[in-house]
């Protein structure tokens, strides 16, 4: 076993196909297949530890010791599990991306935990089997082992449930520009929020069936360069989702009068023919997916409204990486 932390940075991903609703939420087996664009600006960077001299698991994030999360517990019992032995483990972890707040945190966050506990458990594994460790930590997760164009293969069972890269973006000119709006942890976590949706969306049915129909599109558009196509499915996809939680019961909504203020700019802007889509998470922040053509004129019209800090160009972004220690 090793002696020191191991270290690994993964980035966060936006998805394009969103996934919303689990069949099993045990093992986090979505009911839905989806498709994300791994980011080059947000990730985390996590260092684990397993150590015989332990009692229990340990959990510390930005240079603060926190209570252990069971997601934290599930991701590491998945590990143990597969290298055979029981050890509690030292988790250490520094997020360069706001938390909580519709940003992906989660996807870097465990992406890196399951990178960095399989390598201090000194397991071989290849990207697929990773992303299987990464989802028993959140759904999201399993796409952020990869960088680029990521599909999570919704599958079945725990062996069917995995990423794959779908393609690489070099060929792509395509960004997103991340509007944050709030730096607040969300009220209702995406967790009880899709739960909710299957449970009393009377939509749910209709959604899983086009998200299904949307993948199909969105890989096509992909494998063409369809940057029109891929921002239409994308912006169409992610209001569907939305419109799960507000036919839920009780009803909410992730999206404040800020957001709505972005979407009406991006309407706007596309009717003056600046190809620019919307796309937002469980959160009220924006992400607008565009060209980098069109990226200083769109920010000069998000300046108009917003600060220069909460304005952030994400490009595509990298899979998850073993690193150095990052406070050395
Ligand atoms: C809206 O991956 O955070 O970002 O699996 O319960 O941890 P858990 O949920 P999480 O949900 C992400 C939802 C989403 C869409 C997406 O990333 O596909």
């Amino acid at each position: 076993m090793n002696n020191h932390l191991v270290w690994a940075r993964a980035h966060t991903n936006i998805a394009l196909v969103k996934y919303w609703g689990k069949l099993d939420s045990q093992l986090i087996i979505p009911q839905n297949s989806s498709l994300s664009l791994t980011l080059d600006h947000f990730y985390t960077d996590t260092g684990v530890k397993f150590d015989a001299t332990l009692s229990i698991d340990q959990l510390w994030i930005d240079g603060n010791q926190v209570p252990m999360e069971q997601k934290v517990k599930d991701c590491l019992d998945a590990v143990r599990s597969l290298a055979g032995f029981h050890q509690a483990a030292i988790v250490k972890s520094y997020n360069h991306v706001p938390n909580s707040a519709g940003l992906a945190s989660s996807a870097s966050a465990f992406a890196a935990l399951a990178t960095a506990a399989c390598k201090a458990a000194n397991l071989v594994l290849n990207g697929k089997q990773l992303s299987r460790i990464a989802r028993r930590g959140s759904g999201s997760a399993t796409r952020s082992i990869f960088g680029g164009f990521v599909e999570w293969h919704g599958g079945n069972s725990d062996l069917t449930s995995y990423a794959e890269v779908v393609a690489d973006p070099v060929e792509l000119d395509i960004e997103m520009i991340t509007v944050i709006l709030s730096r607040k942890p969300k009220k209702i976590s995406s967790r009880d929020a899709m739960q909710s949706s299957v449970e009393t969306s009377p939509y749910y049915p209709a959604w899983r069936n086009q998200a299904h129909l949307d993948l199909i599109e969105m890989k096509r558009a992909i494998n063409t360069n369809d940057f029109k196509t891929i921002g239409h499915i994308a912006e169409t996809n992610a209001m569907r989702m939305h419109a799960l939680t507000l036919s839920a019961d009780p009803s909410f909504t992730y999206l404040n009068a800020d957001s709505l203020a972005v979407i009406e700019l991006v309407r706007s802007l596309r009717m003056n023919g600046i190809d620019c889509y919307f796309t937002m998470d469980a959160g009220p922040n924006v992400k607008i997916i565009c060209q980098q053509l069109n990226e200083s004129i769109i920010i000069t019209h998000l300046q108009q409204l917003f600060a220069d800090e909460n304005i952030v160009v994400c490009k595509p972004g990298p899979g998850v990486k073993i690193i150095n220690d990052p406070r050395k």
